[in-house]
């Protein structure tokens, strides 16, 4: 009542068609609430409706889109009736048709006083007039002055808009995550903080917290050291594709996260939850898993790690990739298929009935794993050429028969 009341002096301001549309809307419960509540001056009277609501008012466009006039639509091409030219945005605003604010409505003026535009109750379809105007003032991606004072507009913005920006202000990024919440903008977020990390910024372990809120497209941006800040919920609602793009150092920080996020889960269930994460698995779990028989992807064990996958025995990968072992034939010229060939003696291979090829000639001695260390580099280890020519000099010996 007390919105109805705000709103009504305003109301008769305005022509009645036009006063009459946010009433209805507003009666009708079809108003954004956080716009609403702006109708209302106190301020924080409904500060919880602006905290996060999860409200889904994407429902609303069409209803919206159907009660306006198509007509009048589609008439933003008219000019401005001169006493309608908005020279400041307050309340009146909110009682013009969008062909109006299309024509009245100075971007710059918008863009210079974006937080009145956030107080006022305006429509879906006023703002999108908004947007237009400001997409059509800044074509090259809005300026990090106006990005920081967004406030609740950044709703209005996609993925694409965001990524033309320049964010290098962490306190922008908390203010939006704020007016993100439970608002399915996980695309949007993930914008952000990509825009934000790429001008060189550094998350806070309170926005790390923060970014828990939202589905963890974001993951792969993130450092090491701010992966390892990362809580287990979030590795928990990770799904493969997000860590599509992850590398092996992030890998090292996530693996033992998910280790631990997953390990009340048992068996198969275990490893459906961890298999995108063992790309920063030890050879100690991977002979774990290799002993549950739990018949690995070949596409799963390209992306072990080599140093991880060296050390099992021909026995240990059998078991471990299982009905799959066939598909090492097609993983042999790749890490880590060919890394680990070249470690198995030829004849062992040639026991798998599989016709791998690369591995230690017949008569030739394996020494301990332990040769690794003391072989300077590891490139040497990358293919069977480099290890072969090495060897025989330094460590391996020819066996007589
Ligand atoms: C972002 O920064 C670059 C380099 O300073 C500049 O060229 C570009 O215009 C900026 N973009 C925006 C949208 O401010
Ligand atoms: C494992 O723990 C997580 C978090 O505590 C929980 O959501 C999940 O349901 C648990 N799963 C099982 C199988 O107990
Ligand atoms: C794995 O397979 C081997 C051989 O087929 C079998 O002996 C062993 O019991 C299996 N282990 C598990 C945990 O199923």
């Amino acid at each position: 009542m007390a919105l109805q009341a705000a709103l009504a002096p305003l109301g008769s301001r305005g022509t009645p068609t036009l006063g009459s549309l946010p009433l209805l809307l507003l009666s009708l419960g079809w108003m954004l609430p956080s716009r609403v509540q702006a109708a209302d001056s106190r301020p924080g009277v409904m500060t919880p409706w602006l905290r996060g609501t999860p409200w889904d008012l994407s429902w609303q466009r069409p209803e919206l889109a159907a009660i306006l006039p198509r007509g009048r639509r589609d008439t933003e091409k008219k000019g401005c009736p001169p006493e309608r030219r908005a020279r400041v945005v307050d309340e009146n605003l909110v009682f013009y048709e969008p062909w109006e604010l299309a024509a009245c409505v100075d971007g710059a003026l918008l863009a210079a006083h974006m937080d009145r535009v956030n107080t006022l109750p305006f429509t879906y379809q006023q703002l999108e007039v908004f947007k237009r105007k400001l997409d059509q003032l800044y074509p090259q991606g809005y300026p990090e002055s106006l990005v920081q004072h967004l406030g609740y507009f950044f709703r209005e913005l996609t993925p694409k808009d965001i990524h033309k920006w320049n964010v290098t202000s962490l306190e922008t990024v908390k203010s939006l995550l704020k007016v993100s919440r439970g608002q399915e903008m996980d695309a949007q977020v993930a914008a952000l903080i990509a825009r934000y990390l790429a001008g060189g910024g550094e998350l806070d372990k309170a926005t790390v917290d923060a970014l828990a809120a939202f589905h963890p497209t974001y993951l792969c941006l993130l450092s090491p050291e701010q992966l390892g800040a990362v809580q287990l919920s979030v590795v928990r609602a990770a799904r493969p594709p997000d860590l599509d793009a992850c590398g092996p150092v992030q890998m090292d920080v996530l693996y033992p996260k998910a280790r631990v996020a997953f390990q009340n889960m048992s068996g198969s269930e275990y490893f459906e939850k961890i298999k995108p994460y063992l790309g920063g698995a030890p050879t100690e779990d991977l002979r774990a898993l290799s002993r549950q028989n739990v018949s690995m992807d070949l596409a799963t064990f390209r992306t072990l790690r080599p140093e991880a996958v060296l050390p099992l025995t021909i026995a240990e990968v059998q078991n471990l990739l299982g009905p799959n072992l066939a598909g090492l034939k097609a993983a042999q010229e790749s890490s880590p298929g060919r890394d680990w060939i070249s470690r198995q003696r030829q004849d062992d291979l040639d026991s798998l009935g599989l016709g791998l090829q690369g591995g230690i000639p017949n008569g030739y001695l394996v020494v301990d794993p332990s040769f690794r260390e003391a072989l300077s580099g590891g490139a040497r280890l990358l293919g069977p050429g480099p290890v072969l020519t090495a060897v025989p000099t330094v460590l391996w010996t020819l066996v007589p028969n």
